[in-house]
């Protein structure tokens, strides 16, 4: 990992103060969920919520938006048809990012005579939020009027919600089965470093969970995120009308819980190098579980969803009309076509993101025929 300056160390030793506190506080032993959740969302501490740089090429990860804007044009080509559906509805986006992503879409959606009534941003981090304001003051001065940003979810929507690489940072249980004892994998303390630490894990939802989907025999660790679950399971509750759409990395649970993946998905992130020691810097390191998208399409049917769709993001990008799009960018040898060819590479090939990454969408209300699901729908494998 790079060396972090020596203001970064201090706040991350100020992090790693208040999860020993945490950990104290609870009799020495608190849930890697808990862990997680500190080391990305204390107040003015965590990873997402104080003034680190995130994004781009001087932050910790790049993602779709952050690539190419036509990304979110793809998206506005889905969106249109959505909101030409619901007149007067509205887009709400959950963890928008530098507002790169909403830019773009407010864009597109312009171009195409589609604007919704109003876009709204669901933002946990104060700085982050100065950032969307900026770049869309910047980007789309016309349209800022529509632009509103909300603290907390909306008793009922109507419309689009869009959640880009969110559902990844949502902090997940580690269980484990051991000589066919079940186990939590929390967190201890131990001289200012901290240590995975197992405890018995008595009869309760989460064993149930894990019983449900670990493969049937042998020693197995992975994540099982309820918190994901209940929030998607809430959205689905909360919607009038329209359609959840949902991009991260992941799979259905018949890969994610693999009897081969038997250490689970925990990543960490700093300037671009990715470790797998949740541990390291915390609160300058982003930590991320990949994505079960059984259980969250479960989670939104539960909640009176339908299932409209499952594909890879190269799938649901192409239906959108990305590689139409990108032909429309200019001369093939400029520079400015070639600068975003590369981005569409990036974004399509199964080597990078294309694959890993996934689009799924709930829908209520509205004719469930999806263009980004037109051909390839994998619903049937969740
Ligand atoms: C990896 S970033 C993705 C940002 C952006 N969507 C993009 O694609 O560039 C994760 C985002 O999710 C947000 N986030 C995480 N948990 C959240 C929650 N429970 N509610 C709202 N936003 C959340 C973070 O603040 C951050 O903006």
């Amino acid at each position: 990992m790079p060396t972090p300056t020596h203001e970064a160390l201090a706040h991350s030793a100020r992090v790693v103060a208040h999860i020993e506190r945490m950990i104290a506080a609870s009799g020495g032993w608190i849930s890697f969920a808990d862990y997680m959740g500190a080391a990305l969302y204390a107040p003015a501490l965590g990873y997402y919520v104080a003034g680190a740089r995130k994004f781009g090429p001087s932050g910790d990860f790049v993602t779709a938006p952050e690539l190419t804007a036509l990304f979110g044009e793809a998206l506005a080509a889905q969106f249109e048809g959505v909101l030409a559906q619901l007149p007067g509805s509205s887009v709400i986006e959950l963890g928008p990012g530098t507002g790169r992503l909403a830019a773009d879409v407010l864009s597109a959606l312009a171009a195409r005579n589609a604007l919704p009534e109003r876009y709204c941003l669901l933002e946990v981090s104060p700085d982050l939020r100065e950032r969307q304001r900026e770049h869309l003051r910047d980007r789309v001065p016309d349209l800022l009027p529509r632009v509103e940003w909300i603290d907390v979810l909306p008793g009922h929507w109507r419309g689009l919600m869009l959640a880009n690489e969110m559902l990844d940072a949502v902090p997940p249980h580690l269980i484990s089965r051991q000589d066919g004892a079940w186990f939590e994998r929390g967190v201890e303390s131990d001289v200012g470093a901290f240590r995975f630490a197992d405890r018995p894990l008595g009869d309760g939802a989460l064993r149930d969970a894990a019983k449900a989907c670990f493969p049937p025999d042998g020693d197995y660790l992975s994540e099982i995120n309820p918190a994901a679950q209940a929030l998607v399971r809430s959205l689905a509750r909360r919607c009038e009308a329209g359609a959840l759409v949902i991009f991260d990395y992941g799979f259905p649970a018949s890969e994610y819980y693999h009897p081969q993946r038997n250490s689970g998905t925990l990543m960490a992130h700093y300037r671009h190098r990715a470790s797998d020691d949740p541990f390291s810097l915390p609160g300058l390191a982003d930590l991320t579980a990949h994505v079960d998208f059984s259980a969250i399409a479960r989670a939104g049917v539960a909640g009176g969803m339908s299932l409209a769709g499952y594909a890879t993001q190269a799938r649901f990008l192409i239906n959108c009309g990305i590689l139409d799009a990108l032909a429309s960018r200019g001369e093939p040898q400029s520079a400015a076509y070639l600068r975003e060819a590369a981005a569409v590479q990036k974004l399509l090939s199964p080597a990078e993101m294309g694959e890993l990454f996934k689009a799924l969408a709930l829908a209520k209300g509205i004719d469930e025929g999806l263009i980004g699901f037109r051909d390839g729908d994998q619903g049937h494998r969740l």
